[in-house]
């Protein structure tokens, strides 16, 4: 078997312990490495005066992590710039949060050079090269311009956008170009990958090959759809755990057994949270017997507070869950419960189980891994109901959810009614086929389609024609 190499921005190697940064990405990858002899390479969350190219190598829970630190001017022009004031917001259809600014796209660069230059001397001839995310998509070109011939292989966490709108990225076809330096592009859902080849057909002359390639700016590329999943059967037996149960407990008594309506996600604009606490409101008001008689917990850890547009969605979801508070609460009883941390994984997983509902609302998301931990911890004799936005990418999977426009308060509302009045036998009916993808769709099928295809591809392709 061949040695992988895994690559992030971030490194994280959860102790489960709920004291490390959240996001699906290093929940995956902690998983998909378990069983694999490689290493993941990446920032490690520091930053220092001056680049210093240093490795930090360990060895946590059998995964052995490489981390370099970063300057500064890197976390603004790399990190809050570029990527996150630049690509996140526009790949997530947000054109009016997307900031455009020169030092940002020579900080993206100069940072994925530092990762290139500092990764190189560990890449051994048959190692598979695994990058990550929108942070690194120059990575392969860097490491080809190092001479690295590896096979390398790319995976977008997030979504691809339509063509029309990456269009409106200055230098888009430089950041396209440079994803023909690997030779296999992953994505989410074959919606991405399509939206992926209709930019290279129609702005690159790109054509598909006989045998299956994109062909544009002189290479070849292999392209994929590569849904995410979680380990299920860990998740499934983390809700059954001692901790989980002691967490189920509490819940249970401080709900006064009130039906629990559950929200899960980093603060992020892009998760629908504002639309999802107008809905709850919404059905407050329009259901004067549902009072006092369900609950709204929406657990936000605080993510990328540096970028303004955070801490303004910040503000704004403080201010939404006082007003429904101030409006609806009683002495006895407040209608939303918000809080902003991180909480262990065996913790979550009681939550997810005491929960009636779960709201996985966001405006855009490449998966939401959310929404499968929820399906994974719930009771088979009893279990929730998943609400789920059609404009996240694993609504193309589990289809039994109940599916809503996530920019509709009025339609969420319904959605949490119907929910919250389901009969047993449909709440099983639904929740079997759920979790039957669930399991099966894991993140071990994942993380094995996606490298057995690298595998797969002729390796040197790229390194030849980049000569
Ligand atoms: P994203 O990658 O955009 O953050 P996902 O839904 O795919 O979105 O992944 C989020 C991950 O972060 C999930 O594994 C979830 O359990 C985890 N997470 C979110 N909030 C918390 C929290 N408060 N405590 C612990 N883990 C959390
Ligand atoms: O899955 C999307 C993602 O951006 C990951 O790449 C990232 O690790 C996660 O969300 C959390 O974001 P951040 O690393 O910026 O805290």
């Amino acid at each position: 078997m061949n040695r992988l190499i895994i690559v992030s921005n971030r490194v994280t190697t959860p102790s489960g312990k709920g004291e490390e940064t959240v996001g699906g990405l290093a929940m995956a990858l902690a998983a998909a490495l378990r069983e694999y002899s490689g290493l993941w390479f990446g920032w490690s969350g520091k930053t220092v005066t001056e680049f210093n190219g240093h490795m930090n190598l360990q060895r946590v829970e059998g995964v052995t992590t490489a981390t370099i630190d970063l300057e500064e001017a890197d976390l603004s022009e790399y990190y809050n710039g570029y990527a996150n004031k630049t690509l996140w917001p526009l790949f997530h259809y947000r054109q009016d949060l997307t900031a455009y600014d020169r030092s940002f796209d020579e900080g993206y660069q100069r940072v994925n050079r530092r990762f290139a230059e500092t990764l190189r001397p560990l890449i051994e001839p048959d190692d598979l090269v695994w990058i990550h995310d929108y942070h690194l998509i120059p990575l392969a070109f860097e490491l080809r311009k190092l001479g690295v011939k590896n096979r390398i292989g790319f995976f977008l966490h997030i979504p691809w956008p339509a063509h029309q709108l990456i269009t409106t990225l200055p230098r888009h076809k430089e950041l396209v170009e440079a994803l023909f330096a690997y030779d296999l592009v992953g994505f989410q859902t074959p919606e991405y990958q399509q939206a992926f080849e209709e930019y290279v057909l129609n702005e690159a002359d790109g054509v598909i090959t006989a045998d299956g390639l994109l062909r544009a700016f002189g290479r070849p590329l292999r392209t994929g759809a590569f849904p995410i999943g979680i380990d299920a059967k860990e998740f499934a037996e983390l809700a059954s755990s001692p901790r989980a149960q002691r967490t189920y407990d509490v819940m249970a008594a401080h709900t006064a057994f009130r039906q629990m309506i559950v929200g899960v996600d980093r603060l992020d604009y892009s998760k629908g949270m504002e639309e999802r606490f107008l809905g709850f409101e919404r059905l407050l008001s329009d259901h004067p017997d549902l009072r006092r008689e369900v609950l709204f917990l929406q657990i936000a850890p605080l993510s990328r507070e540096s970028v303004e547009a955070y801490q303004e969605i910040r503000a704004r979801l403080d201010a939404l869950s006082g007003r429904i508070n101030g409006e609806y609460a009683d002495i006895d009883w407040n209608p939303v419960r918000y809080v902003n941390r991180n909480y262990r994984r065996d913790e979550l997983a009681g939550v997810y189980r005491a929960a009636k509902v779960a709201l996985v609302t966001p405006s855009r998301d490449g998966m939401n891994l959310v929404a499968k931990e929820f399906v994974a911890a719930q009771n088979p004799n009893d279990p929730g109901v998943l609400v789920l936005s059609r404009f996240a990418g694993a609504a193309n999977q589990l289809h039994e959810a109940l599916i809503v426009n996530p920019n509709s308060p009025e339609e969420i509302a319904e959605a949490l009614n119907r929910a919250l009045s389901m009969p047993l036998a449909e709440r099983i009916e639904r929740w079997r086929a759920l979790f039957d993808n669930v399991q099966r769709e894991d993140v071990t099928a994942w993380r094995d389609a996606f490298v057995n295809a690298l595998a797969a591809t002729r390796s040197g392709d790229h390194a030849r024609s980049a000569e």
